[in-house]
C-alpha cells in the first residue's frame, strides 16, 4: 500500500522531471544518467528521514548461510520494520525472498524495497567451472554466457545483485581466492572483467533475468603479501595502476552497478578508509556512479587494522573514503548519526551514497515491483534447466587445459576396459568447487559416471585409491589391480573443493595427501595413463609432468563436470583451454608471472653472477597462455604493416596459422609487446591482443591485429600513461613462451 503512495508521487516526479528537463548528472558513465530514475530517486530521498537514509546505508545478513564471521545476533525482520536496513545478503529462495520482502514494503514507514545480494560467483543452482578455469576457455564469448545463465537462475530464485565478479589480479598462486578470478594478467583479466559484467547485467538491469554485478575487491586484494588472505598490500603506485586497476576501470566502462571495497591494506591504508581510492579514483576520476558496498565487517576491521580506535572513527574514515554500504558492520547504523550531529559527516554525504543505492534499486525495477524477482513458478522452471546443463557442460571442456599429451589421448571410444582411479573420480561434492551458492552434489555429474555414459560397453575398474588428504594407503593395492587388468588408465586427483576460495591460502602446492604415491605407483604399471587434475589453485607437479604420459588440467569443473572430462578423454571435444596463470615447478619460485621486468642481469646458465636459482630454474613448469590440443598448429607468414609508426597510426600484425594434424580445433593466438626502452623500465612481455580461432585439420586461416600507440602506453616517469618513442619488439604464438619476434619503432 505504502509503495503504491509512493509510486504515485514518482510518477508525478518523473513527469516534472522530463518537463523541466533538468540536466541531473554530469558523467561520462551510464550510470546516473537516466534523468526519469535521478528525478525518482530524488523524490524518494526528500521522503526519508535521517534515520531512513542511514537505514539504507546499512547490510545485514540473513541465517540462509553464512559467508562471514557472525559476530551479532541479528533480529534483521524488527530492523527491517524499522527501516534500518537496505539490503540483505544470503536470503535465499523466490518465496523466502518474498516473505522479507514484504516486510520492507508492507511493514517500514516508506516500503523502500530491499536489494538482496549473494556471491553468485560461479553459477547459481548450476554451477560452472571456477571463475580461474572460466577464464582458461579465452573465450569471452563463453565467459559470459555463463555468466549469463548464472544471472537468469539467480534472478529467478528472488537474488537482485551478485557479489561478482571478482576481477582482482593474482600473481600468486597460493592465495586461496586465485580459484575465483581471472588468472595473472591485466589485459586478459579486463577481458574477463567485460565479459562477466555483461554476462550478469545483459541488456538492462529492468530486465527481470538481470542481477547487477559488483566489481571486488577494490582494490590490490590479490597482491597480499605471501599469498596469505587479507594480508598486507604493499606495492608501487606504478604496479597498482598498471596491473591492479585496470580489470576495475574496465568493469566501471562496461557499466558495473556496484564495487565492493577490499580487507586489505594498502601502503598503510585499509582499502576501505582510503579516500584516495575510493573517492578519489573510483568516484570522481573514473565518475562511478554506482554504489559502493564494504566487504563483511571491513568497516570495523579498521579498528584491528590499526587506524581506527573506535567504531565512531572506523566510521568516520570509510564514510569519508566513500563507502556508501556497510556490509555486516553494524557501524554505520550506530555511528552515523553522531557523526552527523558532531560535524564530522556531512547529509550531503549520506543523500549522495542513498542516491546511489536508491539508483540501482530504480534501475532493477524494484520499485515497480518489488516481487518481481520471487517468482516461485520461474524459479522452478529455471533452476537447472536442462539448457543450462547443456550450457555448463560446454563451458566446462572449454575450460580445461591439456598440459601434456604423449600420444595418450584420445581415448578410443571401442576400448575394452578402462581403470578410473582417485579420490576426485567418484566425487559430485568437491568437484563443484566452492563459493558455489546453491549449488549440490547431488546434482553434479562424477567424472565415473561421465565415462560410464560415454564408453557404455566398456568394462569399468574403479578404485578411489586413497582420500584427497588422509595419510592412509591401503587402498593402493585395490587401485594398483584395477589398473592392470585395464587397457587404459585415468587418475583424477587434486584438491578438495575447500582447499581454495575465501581464507584457503595454501603453503604447498602440491597434490595434498597420498594421491603423489597413488599416481607413482600407477605410472609404474606403463600403462597408456592420464591425470586429470581438479584443483583451483596451480599446482607445483613438475614431477608428475616427468612421469605421467597425460595430464588434463580439469579445474573444479562444476555440476557438468564429468561429461565434460569425458568429451575430451574420448575425443569429442578437441581441448582448446589455455592457462591464465602461470604454473610454476615449485613453491619457492613463486611469485612467478610472465609480465616480469628483466634485471640488470638476467638469468644466464653457465654465468655466475646472474639472476637465478642455485636450485631451480627461472622458467614456470607451464607458462601463461600455455594448452595443448589434440591437433598441432603452425604459423607463419608473420609480418606487420611497418618498421616505424608514428603516434597517430596504426600498426597492421598479420600471422597464419595451419592445423597441421589431424583433427579439427581451436588456437588462441596471443599477441605481445616489449618496449626496448621506456623511461621507465618495461615487463619483458605484455599481452596486448588474443583471438581465439578454428581451424579445420590441414587448413590455414589468416589472423590481423592492430596495434596503437594507446596500447603501448604505460605509466611514464611522471606517471603519466602515455606512450613514448623508442624501439619495440612484437611477439605472437600460442603460449607466452613460444613466440616469434619482430621489431618496430614509435616515432
Ligand atoms: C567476504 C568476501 O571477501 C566477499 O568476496 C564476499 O562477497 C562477502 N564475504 C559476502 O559473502
Amino acid at each position: 500500500m505504502k509503495l503504491k503512495i509512493i509510486a504515485a508521487i514518482l510518477l508525478f516526479a518523473s513527469w516534472s522531471c522530463v518537463n523541466k528537463k533538468t540536466a541531473i548528472v554530469e558523467s561520462s558513465s551510464k550510470l546516473g544518467n537516466d534523468l526519469v530514475i535521478e528525478q525518482k530517486v530524488d523524490s524518494v530521498l526528500k521522503l526519508m528521514t535521517i534515520d531512513e537514509k542511514i537505514g539504507q546505508l546499512n547490510q545485514l545478513t540473513g541465517n540462509g548461510e553464512v559467508t562471514g564471521p557472525v559476530s551479532f545476533a541479528n533480529e534483521y525482520q524488527e530492523a527491517i520494520r524499522r527501516g534500518e536496513v537496505g539490503s540483505m545478503l544470503n536470503v535465499n529462495g523466490a518465496s523466502y525472498t518474498y516473505k522479507v520482502q514484504k516486510i520492507a514494503v508492507e511493514e517500514s514507514r516508506l516500503g523502500i524495497p530491499l536489494i538482496f545480494g549473494y556471491d553468485v560467483i560461479h553459477g547459481y543452482k548450476t554451477i560452472f567451472p571456477i571463475p580461474l578455469g572460466d577464464a582458461a576457455s579465452w573465450d569471452l564469448e563463453s565467459i559470459e554466457k555463463s555468466a549469463r545463465i548464472a544471472a537468469i537462475e539467480a534472478s529467478a530464485a528472488g537474488q537482485h545483485w551478485t557479489f561478482a565478479p571478482m576481477v582482482d589480479i593474482a600473481r600468486d598462486p597460493r592465495w586461496g581466492r586465485v580459484m575465483e578470478g581471472a588468472g595473472e594478467d591485466p589485459y586478459y583479466g579486463s577481458q574477463v572483467a567485460i565479459a562477466r559484467v555483461k554476462g550478469f547485467q545483459g541488456n538492462s538491469l529492468a530486465d527481470p533475468n538481470t542481477i547487477v554485478a559488483c566489481a571486488k575487491h577494490f582494490v590490490a586484494y590479490g597482491a597480499a603479501m605471501g599469498g596469505r588472505d587479507y594480508n598486507t598490500v604493499d606495492i608501487s603506485d606504478r604496479t597498482l595502476h598498471e596491473v591492479y586497476l585496470p580489470p576495475f576501470k574496465a568493469a566501471v566502462d562496461a557499466g558495473v552497478g556496484t564495487f565492493m571495497s577490499s580487507f586489505n591494506e594498502l601502503n598503510g591504508i585499509p582499502v576501505t578508509g582510503n579516500k584516495g581510492m575510493v573517492k578519489e579514483i573510483l568516484k570522481e576520476k573514473w565518475h562511478f556512479n554506482g554504489f559502493i558496498v564494504s566487504d563483511w565487517g571491513s568497516i570495523r576491521e579498521m579498528l584491528v587494522h590499526g587506524i581506527a580506535t573506535n567504531e565512531y572513527e572506523s566510521a568516520e574514515l570509510a564514510m569519508n573514503a566513500g563507502i556508501d554500504m556497510d556490509m555486516e558492520g553494524h557501524i554505520y547504523i550506530n555511528q552515523l548519526k553522531k557523526l552527523l550531529a558532531d560535524g564530522k559527516i556531512t547529509e550531503k554525504q549520506i543523500d549522495d551514497a542513498v542516491r546511489r543505492i536508491l539508483r540501482i534499486k530504480f534501475m532493477l525495477g524494484l520499485f515497480d515491483d518489488p516481487y518481481r524477482y520471487c517468482d516461485t513458478a520461474r524459479e522452478k522452471e529455471l533452476l537447472l534447466n536442462p539448457r543450462h546443463l547443456e550450457i555448463a557442460r560446454e563451458v566446462s571442456r572449454k575450460s580445461m587445459v591439456l598440459l601434456k599429451n604423449n600420444n595418450v589421448l584420445p581415448f578410443s571410444k571401442n576400448v575394452k576396459s578402462i581403470a578410473v582411479i582417485g579420490p576426485l573420480a567418484d566425487n559430485q561434492d568437491d568437484i563443484i568447487g566452492t563459493w558455489s551458492a546453491r549449488g549440490e552434489g547431488k546434482d553434479a555429474i562424477s567424472v565415473l559416471t561421465g565415462i560410464k555414459q560415454k564408453v557404455p560397453t566398456a568394462r569399468i575398474n574403479y578404485a578411489k585409491g586413497c582420500e584427497i588428504t588422509d595419510e592412509s594407503k591401503v587402498g593402493f593395492a585395490k587401485a594398483i589391480a584395477a589398473a592392470k587388468n585395464a587397457d587404459v588408465v585415468l587418475v583424477v586427483v587434486g584438491e578438495a573443493a575447500m582447499m581454495s576460495g575465501e581464507a584457503l591460502s595454501r603453503a604447498f602446492l602440491d597434490l595434498p595427501g597420498v594421491q603423489k604415491d597413488l599416481v607413482l605407483e600407477i605410472n609404474k604399471l606403463n600403462k597408456p595413463m592420464v591425470v586429470v587434475l581438479m584443483n583451483g589453485h596451480p599446482l607445483t607437479i613438475e614431477w608428475m609432468d616427468k612421469s605421467v604420459p597425460a595430464i588434463l588440467e580439469a579445474w573444479l569443473p562444476g555440476t557438468m563436470g564429468g561429461p565434460a572430462v569425458a568429451d575430451i578423454l574420448f575425443g569429442d571435444y578437441n581441448p582448446s583451454g589455455k592457462l591464465p596463470i602461470t604454473f610454476p615447478r615449485n613453491v619457492g619460485q613463486i611469485p612467478l608471472f610472465y609480465y616480469h621486468k628483466n634485471t640488470g642481469r638476467p638469468r644466464v646458465e653457465a654465468e655466475r653472477y646472474t639472476s637465478k636459482y642455485i636450485d631451480s630454474p627461472n622458467t614456470p613448469l607451464y607458462p601463461f597462455g600455455y594448452g595443448l590440443s589434440y591437433t598441432t598448429f603452425e604459423y607463419s607468414n608473420f609480418n606487420i604493416s611497418a618498421n616505424e609508426i608514428g603516434m597517430k597510426d596504426t600498426l597492421k600484425v598479420w600471422v597464419d596459422i595451419t592445423n597441421t594434424g589431424k583433427y579439427d580445433g581451436e588456437e588462441v593466438v596471443q599477441l605481445y609487446i616489449r618496449d626496448l626502452d621506456g623511461s621507465v623500465t618495461r615487463p619483458v612481455k605484455e599481452l596486448k591482443a588474443f583471438k581465439k580461432v578454428f581451424i579445420k585439420s590441414g587448413e590455414k586461416v589468416k589472423t590481423e591485429f592492430t596495434l596503437t600507440a594507446n596500447d603501448l602506453a604505460f605509466y611514464t616517469r611522471t606517471m603519466e600513461f602515455k606512450a613514448e618513442p623508442g624501439d619495440f619488439k612484437v611477439f605472437v604464438g600460442g603460449n607466452s613462451h613460444d613466440l616469434q619476434e619482430l621489431s618496430f619503432r614509435l616515432k
